[in-house]
């Protein structure tokens, strides 16, 4: 009873703080959750799914800091279908090539996440397809790779190392298109191809472990190299998915395409010229890595000059693909960090100063204050003003083209000695929400053409290499039976969408 009635003034207190917020966002504006396949669906050998390359890398021991895997994760795949009707449904899709997707779907009939999302109120659902794998009043927004890829791939011919994946991608992607394209109004070719890149072939924390020299203690793959190789290839993979929408289905299915950035704000530590322009350099470096080529057919300058000819360089046909665009960039926005030159002076790396990404050194503090608060994921700072910083950059750089904010959220620790009241009581996730939307607002209200927000996440589920030690959703999960319950912060979002839809 006592949590129930401080989690009711809470929420009155914080939606009242607020008040003005909900009307802040346009008209069809698009409130939902998102999640992904690997770290939700679980059922990973069901249906004659194949393996993906994160089940491989999670059953490999030390992988994940838990031991966990997602075989199971929150066993979204067997709780998420609507219509019990459908559940006669049988969808085949038949797949020659190496992804091996010969499949057939049976739709279940559990539905307690829709109706969770129904709960909260939101009208969308970002979730993604699992490409080893191959959904009613909800709004689908589909990511075709949302990190887990067909580990035959890699097996193969090295994954995103070789120019074959796009061929093959492409064949994916027209399998999508082709069969939920009816419904699938918004898709997003890939999530953070920037972290796919720099985890996997730089540091090597994430499959396929690719990392050498400074950057990691292994010696498997060129981390000087492969980074650029693998985002090279996932950018012409994006630009022939992008094509083939464009030409086979974009004009009968009328629906929009795009991709979704790892966006982290980037703050020059000083106002010299040299720290302005390394952090300059660090978004380009870090997004517009991806986003220029795909929006303006080249790698942005700063890259060209530094990595001469370690970066690719795309042929004629290439640059005709990229023509394709996309209709909107999706941005993963819930970090900043300050950003310190040092290639033009010198400067120290010590603890918390990694020269993680190579070519700007990155840092939280200043002086020894803290660009934000820090959380209990170690990349995580609550700086709500990146938020506004890092749309309004994004509007300036790409000519305000439309923006989702594809993810935005706050994780904690899992706790093992904490009771569920404690994760339940969400105080601070709340009022993250709160102050993003906030700003997020005012960048809306300065002209971006921001069309909706995704909370990150839905559900508690698996993170990556943290296993099950960090809970980022706004439903807690119970490991030991995967019930789910709301938090403060899915009622606080309810009241938000509410409060939003009566103004509307
Ligand atoms: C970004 C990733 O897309 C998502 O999979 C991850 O769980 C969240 N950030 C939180 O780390």
């Amino acid at each position: 009873l006592c949590t129930l009635v401080v989690s009711c003034n809470l929420t009155n207190f914080i939606a009242l703080k607020g008040s003005s917020l909900p009307s802040s966002f346009p008209n069809n504006f698009l409130f939902g959750t998102a999640s992904s396949s690997y770290q939700f669906e679980g059922a990973f050998l069901s249906d004659g799914k194949g393996l993906s390359n994160w089940d491989v890398f999670s059953h490999q021991p030390g992988n994940i800091v838990d031991g966990t895997n997602g075989d199971v994760a929150v066993d979204h795949y067997h709780r998420y279908p609507k219509d019990p009707a459908s559940s006669s449904k049988v969808l085949v899709v038949a797949c020659p090539l190496s992804a091996q997707m010969n499949e057939t779907f049976q739709y279940r009939n559990t539905t307690e996440d829709i109706d969770l999302m129904e709960y909260v109120g939101v009208d969308s659902y970002r979730f993604s397809i699992s490409w080893a794998r191959i959904l009613p009043r909800i709004q689908p927004i589909v990511t075709l790779t949302h990190y887990d890829i067909p580990q035959e791939l890699e097996d193969r011919y090295g994954a995103w190392l070789s120019t074959k994946v796009q061929e093959d991608f492409k064949y994916y992607a027209d399998i999508c298109f082709r069969n939920f394209g009816d419904r699938v109004k918004y898709w997003i070719t890939f999530n953070e191809p920037n972290v796919v890149a720099i985890r996997g072939y730089r540091s090597g924390i994430y499959p396929p472990s690719h990392c050498s020299g400074s950057f990691g203690n292994c010696s498997t793959g060129d981390s000087e190299r492969e980074p650029f190789i693998a985002a090279h290839n996932i950018i012409l993979s994006h630009a022939a998915a992008v094509k083939i929408y464009r030409t086979r289905y974009q004009d009968k299915q009328r629906g929009i395409i795009g991709i979704a950035m790892n966006a982290i704000w980037f703050e020059p530590i000083s106002n010299s010229s040299e720290d302005e322009l390394a952090a300059e350099r660090a978004q380009s470096f870090y997004m517009n890595w991806f986003l220029d080529p795909v929006i303006f057919g080249k790698y942005p300058a700063e890259m060209q000059d530094i990595l001469g000819n370690l970066l690719p360089v795309f042929s004629k046909s290439d640059l005709e693909m990229l023509k394709s665009g996309v209709d909107f960039i999706g941005i993963n926005q819930y970090t900043s960090f300050y950003v310190k030159d040092c290639i033009y002076s010198v400067c120290e790396q010590g603890p918390g100063v990694t020269k993680t990404e190579g070519y700007y050194l990155r840092t939280a503090s200043k002086d020894g204050v803290l660009i934000g608060e820090p959380t209990a994921v170690d990349w995580l700072y609550i700086y709500p003003q990146g938020m506004e910083k890092e749309v309004t950059y994004i509007k300036a750089r790409f000519h305000n083209t439309p923006m989702f904010i594809t993810e935005n959220g706050f994780g904690e620790f899992n706790d093992p000695n904490s009771t569920a009241t404690v994760f339940l009581n969400d105080v601070k996730r709340v009022e993250y929400m709160n102050n993003y939307l906030d700003a997020l607002a005012t960048a809306i209200r300065n002209g971006a053409d921001v069309r909706g927000y995704f909370a990150w996440s839905l559900l508690d589920n698996f993170e990556w290499v943290s296993g099950y030690t960090t809970r980022f959703g706004i439903h807690h999960v119970d490991y030991a039976n995967l019930k789910r319950t709301p938090k403060l912060s899915a009622n606080w979002y309810k009241q938000f969408v509410l409060n939003y839809k009566a103004h509307k």
